[in-house]
């Protein structure tokens, strides 16, 4: 199997590109993680670029033309799948329009419910029965595109932010490589 050449975007903690970076160590995974690229140069996750000796570049707002670095390394990288993993950053339209299908993100809610920022506080605050995470492609809208994985819990309530974080996070590092395995088998 020829795996795909992908590139994990992040912004922190990197708990996801962790996850992913080791599944793809599987033969059968459909992706191989071939850069990574951080909006911060203080993520923590870029600290697993440097233990699993895996290329990476910090893009910010100080570079003074952002998308085209990015598309260079993407370039450079022969890089033909995107997973966005904590990006807090908006995909511009350059990147999405040049990546169409090829560009997935991990969001901590039931999507369409609770978009952008904040996910946590917003579901406590609605005193939602149930809460979790979805994985979709993205397109020029903010947390908007097709929805290929999404995963349900109920919440307890004793549950706070920690714990629904805690939760939710478990969650996706089933169903961020469940979404990634689903793409590929169907291609
Ligand atoms: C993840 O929980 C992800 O769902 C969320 O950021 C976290 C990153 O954690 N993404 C968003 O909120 C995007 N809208 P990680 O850096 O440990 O993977």
């Amino acid at each position: 199997m020829v795996k795909k050449k992908t590139c994990v975007f992040i912004s922190g903690q990197g708990s996801n590109l962790k996850n992913l970076i080791l599944r793809s160590r599987d033969k059968s995974f459909p992706i191989k993680i071939s850069l990574i690229i951080s909006s911060n140069n203080n993520a923590k996750g870029i600290n697993y670029a440097k233990k699993f000796k895996i290329p990476y570049q910090i893009v910010n707002a100080k570079h003074r033309n952002p998308d085209n670095k990015i598309l260079k390394s993407l370039n450079k990288f022969n890089i033909s799948f995107i997973c966005l993993a904590g990006y807090m950053k908006i995909i511009s339209n350059k990147i999405v329009n040049k990546f169409e299908k090829k560009i997935i993100n991990i969001h901590p809610s039931l999507l369409p419910k609770f978009k952008g920022l904040n996910t946590y506080t917003k579901v406590l605050k609605n005193c939602e029965k149930k809460t979790g995470c979805t994985v979709h492609y993205v397109n020029n809208k903010l947390d908007d595109g097709d929805i290929i994985v999404k995963k349900i819990f109920y919440i307890n309530s004793n549950d706070n932010e920690n714990t629904l974080k805690k939760k939710t996070q478990t969650m996706e590092y089933k169903a961020y490589p469940e979404a990634i395995i689903k793409i590929f088998r169907n291609r």
